[in-house]
C-alpha cells in the first residue's frame, strides 16, 4: 500500500518516462553558476534534485530550438535555472509573439500556452502538465459572453487573458491586470459608449472601476488564490511587521487592494521592488514570487504570508524535461477560434507597450 501511494505521487511529480538522472559531480561543476544564483532561497538538499535535470533541460532546448516562457509564480529552480524568458503574463504573450523559436514550452497555466499558440501558430506549443488550468479560466464559456452581449447590446466585452481561447474569440478585446485601465478606456472611446463588460474577474473589475471613469459590468469569476486575502490579514501584516510596504495584486478582493500600498501585475510588484527598495515588503500573491524576486534583491526582507496556486504547481523540473523529450502536451487552438482570438489578443497588444525582462 505504502509503496502504491509513493509511487502514486512520484508519477504526479515525476512523469513514469522522464528518467532519474544522478547528481554527479560533473553536473555539479556544470550547474554551479546557476546555483551560485538562487542558493539564497533553494537550500543545498534541493539542488541535488534539481541540477541534473536543469542541465538536461538546458542541453535538449539548444538541440530542439525551444525556449521556455516562465511565468512569475514558476518556483526559482525554473524561473532562474531553466527560463528563456520571464514575466507576468503580458509580457509572456510578447514574448510568444516575437520568438523565432520552433517550440514554446509554457512554464505556466493552460490558457497563457493558448495565448502563445494564437500568436504563434506555426510554433509547436507545449505545456508540460495538461492539469495546469486556472480557477478564472474555468468560470467562464463562449456561451456566457454571448448571453452578455444579448443582454447588453452594444457594449464590447474585454476579457482577462485569464481565459480560454473561445471565450477571447467572443471578446472585442483582451487585458492583463497590467493594462486593463488602458484597455477599458481605449475600446470604450472606440465604441463611443461609457461602459464596457468586462469578465471573468470581478475583482479585477471593480479594482480597474475605481480608477477609470468608465463604467464596468462585470462576471463573478474569482481567482483562487487571491480571493482568499482579506484586509484583516493585510492589517495583522503591518501589526507584526512594523514598516512592511504592502503590494497586492489586483485579482485581490477591492478591500484588500485598499489597505495596501501599492496594487499591480506580478511585474508592476516587481518594478516596484527594484524602483523603491523597501527594507521590508510584502508581496500579496502567489508564494514563488517573494522566492523569485528575494534572488534579485537581496537587500530587501520578504516577509512571507502567500497562497500557493495548485494550477502553477502542476509544473515541475521533470515534467519540463519530459515535455521536451516527447513533444507532449501540445497546445492545439481550432483556426477560426484561433483567428478570432488572435484579433482580440492584437488589440490589446496595440494598447500598451511595458518593457520585456528577459532571464539572466
Ligand atoms: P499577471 O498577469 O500579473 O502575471 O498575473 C496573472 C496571474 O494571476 C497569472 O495567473
Ligand atoms: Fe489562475 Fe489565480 Fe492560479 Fe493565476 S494564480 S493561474 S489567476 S488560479
Amino acid at each position: 500500500m505504502l509503496i502504491q501511494s509513493i509511487k502514486g505521487r512520484n508519477m504526479e511529480l515525476q512523469p513514469r518516462r522522464a528518467t532519474v538522472l544522478p547528481f554527479t559531480p560533473e553536473i555539479a561543476r556544470s550547474t554551479g553558476q546557476l546555483y551560485a544564483r538562487v542558493a539564497h532561497v533553494v537550500p543545498e538538499v534541493e539542488w541535488a534534485v534539481h541540477a541534473s535535470y536543469i542541465d538536461a533541460i538546458n542541453r535538449l532546448k539548444r538541440v530542439k530550438n525551444a525556449v521556455i516562457l516562465a511565468h512569475n509564480y514558476m518556483t526559482p529552480e525554473i524561473f532562474h535555472c531553466v527560463a528563456d524568458f520571464v514575466g507576468d503574463s503580458l509580457q509572456l504573450a510578447r514574448e510568444a509573439a516575437k520568438t523565432d523559436a520552433d517550440v514554446i514550452v509554457q512554464a505556466g497555466v493552460h490558457f497563457m500556452a493558448e495565448t502563445s499558440k494564437i500568436l504563434s501558430p506555426d510554433k509547436t506549443v507545449l505545456i508540460p502538465d495538461l492539469k495546469a488550468g486556472c480557477s478564472l479560466a474555468a468560470s467562464i464559456t463562449g456561451a456566457d459572453v454571448r448571453l452578455l452581449q444579448q443582454k447588453y447590446p452594444g457594449l464590447p466585452v474585454v476579457t482577462y487573458v485569464n481565459t480560454s481561447a473561445e471565450v477571447k474569440a467572443e471578446s472585442d478585446v483582451c487585458c492583463t491586470s497590467s493594462n486593463a485601465v488602458a484597455v477599458v478606456e481605449d475600446i470604450a472611446r472606440e465604441h463611443s459608449v461609457d461602459t464596457v463588460i468586462m469578465v471573468p474577474d470581478e475583482y479585477l473589475a471593480q479594482n480597474v472601476a475605481k480608477l477609470t471613469p468608465v463604467k464596468i459590468i462585470t462576471w463573478k469569476g474569482h481567482c483562487e488564490v487571491h480571493e482568499r486575502f482579506t484586509a484583516a490579514d493585510i492589517r495583522a501584516y503591518r501589526e507584526g511587521n512594523p514598516g512592511v510596504v504592502v503590494l497586492a495584486h489586483p485579482e485581490c478582493p477591492p478591500e484588500v487592494v485598499a489597505e495596501a500600498d501599492f496594487a499591480g501585475s506580478t511585474s508592476a510588484m516587481i518594478g516596484y521592488v527594484d524602483k523603491r527598495r523597501p527594507a521590508r515588503v510584502v508581496l500579496v500573491t502567489e508564494c514563488s514570487m517573494s522566492d523569485n524576486v528575494a534572488v534579485e534583491f537581496p537587500d530587501v526582507e520578504f516577509v512571507r504570508p502567500c497562497n500557493l496556486c495548485p494550477h502553477m504547481k502542476q509544473i515541475a523540473l521533470p515534467k519540463i524535461l519530459h515535455s521536451l523529450q516527447t513533444m507532449t502536451h501540445e497546445v492545439t487552438v481550432e483556426a477560426a477560434t484561433a483567428a478570432r482570438a488572435k484579433a482580440a489578443v492584437e488589440r490589446m497588444l496595440a494598447v500598451g507597450a511595458p518593457r520585456q525582462r528577459a532571464a539572466a
